[in-house]
This record gives structure tokens, sequence and C-alpha cells, in this order.
């Protein structure tokens, strides 16, 4: 999903960053399209967020106020208007939010085309192939070294989602240690013939993501679960008891896929994105935590600039990545 009013809870930096990139995501689908020939399916028709107790009225409302008093597009909506826009949804369903600029892209075309964008540029991609070791020289790492090469270059981005904290980064004065952490979400995929919901569909407890080739999915969980990624009998219980209360009618599709994928989770939820502390050229572009595939085209552009252009997008100071040391002191004082 691209969802900053679905996923976000205030108006601060995370959520103008989230915002930010949502608004890339038109330019950066044209321009896949234009230079690979692959449709990444964005679709802009909007996302439901709907309540079906009397908590989830009251989160609605909160949102709703949060929403309009800072002048986000939202649309309040009856039970009556919810089924007559998505008529597979429960009738228990009590109101709901339209939020008409959040939308959804499909992430498995979003991958095809940025791997055959590497590939029509010869740009070489190095698959499962752990850096065991990064080659620091008065603050300039000079080569990353797998099990079977040696990469040299200019600069380095460290971009390793949920596995970044196991990289050894020696040689930094102060030393860096990434604190990021799996946060596993399950999920699971429904085939149907034809399409069931025009909008991405959020209660407060998961979401329902339709596709355009009549796969639906639905998400997810939030687990700590180091680095498992099995998926559990409970968690595909809890999946269809959420999917169920949104659409009591997909109780006829069979599960056609379940998967897992594992966040990367930063302190407070947020990216770590820039220049890290004591090194010349080596920068982060991680933490993105459930919002990856939105954060793409924002994180992507800050950096580009900052490296190419030397312009330094404000952003790449609001998540700068932290020493352990700076972190303790920025704690200590509140
Ligand atoms: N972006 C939704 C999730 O992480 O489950």
């Amino acid at each position: 999903m691209l969802a900053p009013q679905a996923e976000t809870d205030r108006t601060d930096d995370f959520f103008g960053f989230c915002h930010e990139s949502n608004r890339l995501y038109p330019r950066f689908a044209a321009e896949l399209l234009e230079e690979t020939g692959i449709d990444i399916e964005l679709d802009r028709t909007g996302t439901l967020y709907l309540a079906f107790s009397d908590d989830d009225v009251k989160e609605i409302n909160r949102r709703c106020v949060w929403q309009k008093g800072v002048g986000l597009k939202v649309e309040y909506l009856a039970a009556e208007e919810i089924r007559r826009a998505e008529p597979f949804v429960s009738p228990d369903v009590r109101e709901g939010l339209f939020f008409p600029d959040d939308g959804q892209v499909e992430n498995r075309k979003l991958l095809a085309a940025l791997q055959k964008f590497a590939e029509l540029n010869e740009i070489r991609v190095v698959e499962n192939a752990e850096v065991k070791n990064l080659v620091v020289e008065n603050g300039r790492v000079v080569t990353a070294e797998t099990a079977n090469e040696r990469f040299s270059a200019d600069v380095f981005i460290l971009a390793a989602g949920a596995w970044t904290s196991l990289l050894r980064l020696g040689g930094f004065d102060p030393p860096f240690r990434p604190e990021i952490k799996p946060i596993r979400g399950q999920m699971l995929g429904f085939r149907a013939a034809r399409r069931f919901f025009r909008h991405v569909i959020y209660s407060p407890r998961g979401y329902l993501v339709p596709r355009l080739d009549g796969r639906i999915l639905a998400g997810a969980t939030v687990e700590d679960a180091g680095f498992d990624k099995t998926v559990t009998p409970e968690a595909v219980d809890f999946l269809l008891a959420q999917t169920l209360e949104i659409a009591p009618s997909l109780a006829n599709l069979e599960i056609h896929e379940k998967w897992s994928g594992l966040r990367p989770f930063a302190a407070g939820g947020l990216p770590v994105i820039g220049l890290v502390p004591g090194a010349e050229n080596l920068f982060a572009a991680t933490g993105h935590y459930r919002n990856g595939i939105l954060l793409a085209p924002l994180t992507a552009e800050a950096l580009a600039d900052k490296i190419a252009k030397n312009v330094e997008s404000r952003y790449l100071q609001v998540f700068a990545p932290q020493s352990r040391e700076s972190k303790v002191r920025s704690q200590e004082v509140g």
C-alpha cells in the first residue's frame, strides 16, 4: 500500500516524508513504464478505513479530526455509502473514512521493473552474497568484501533492511552499530476470478489489498520473532478472522498463498537515512519498517541529490543515523 493517511498517526516529519514520497509515485511509475515497458499498476483509487466496533468508531473519529484539522483530503462515510462503494464489505460495518490520496502499487512488478532497469543500464545486481567486511581507511570505506568478491567504490550505501544490524561496521570513530530488528509480517493471498473490491480496505486490525488480476492480499501480523520467516497456524487464523470481519463472503475463496516478510524496525519506527557518523562516504538507507515501498522514491532522490549534487534534503538531518554514543546522550537529555 501507499498509505500515509492510514499508516501514520500525526502530522510530523515522518508523515511529511511519507506524503512527499507518495506524490513522487505517478512520475516514478511513468518513468519505469517508459524505460522498461513494465506497468507497476499504480492505483490511485483511494483507501477505505472502516470501523466495526465502538473502539474502532472512536479511532476513526480521532483520525478524521486530526487529518481534517491539518487540511488533508479525507471524507467521512456512513455505512450505506461504504456498502454502495464496496458491496462485499460486511453489513456489520459501522462507518469509515475515505483517503483519496492513498493507493497501492504492485510491489512484485515494481521489483521486476527495477531489475529490468538495472539490466538495461548494465547495473550488476549481486544476490545472496553476504557482505562479510567493510574495509575502512581514515573514515572512508574503500572495499566491501563478500566470500567471493571485493567491491571498491567512491560511495557506499547501506540498505540491508531488516538485516542491517548483522553487518560488521568497525573502523569508525565513534563506532556505528545500527540497532535495527526484524519485525515479522505474515500475509495471506486469495485468488478470485474477478475483482471483489476497488479500494485498499483497512480496519484497525488489518487490511485487504485487491490486485488487478483478482488476487486479494490480507495482512498482516506484527511480530518480534527474530529472523524466522515461518508462517504459523495462529497467524493464519488471525488473518482469516480479520479478513472475514471486513468481508464475510471471502470465506468462499481458497487461500492461494501464505508468506511472511521481515520489516526493518529502528528506534521509534523511524527510517535511518543519511551519512553514517564518522564516515566520509558511507550512507545509510534503512529502517523503513512498514513503509519501504512507499518511501523508496524519496529516499533514493534525497540520497542521489546529496551524493551526485551535494544538495541536502532536510530529511537527511531529520532521519540521520546516530552513533550509539550520541543516541545515549540524546536519551539522557530527554
Ligand atoms: N505496510 C503494511 C505492513 O507492513 O504490514
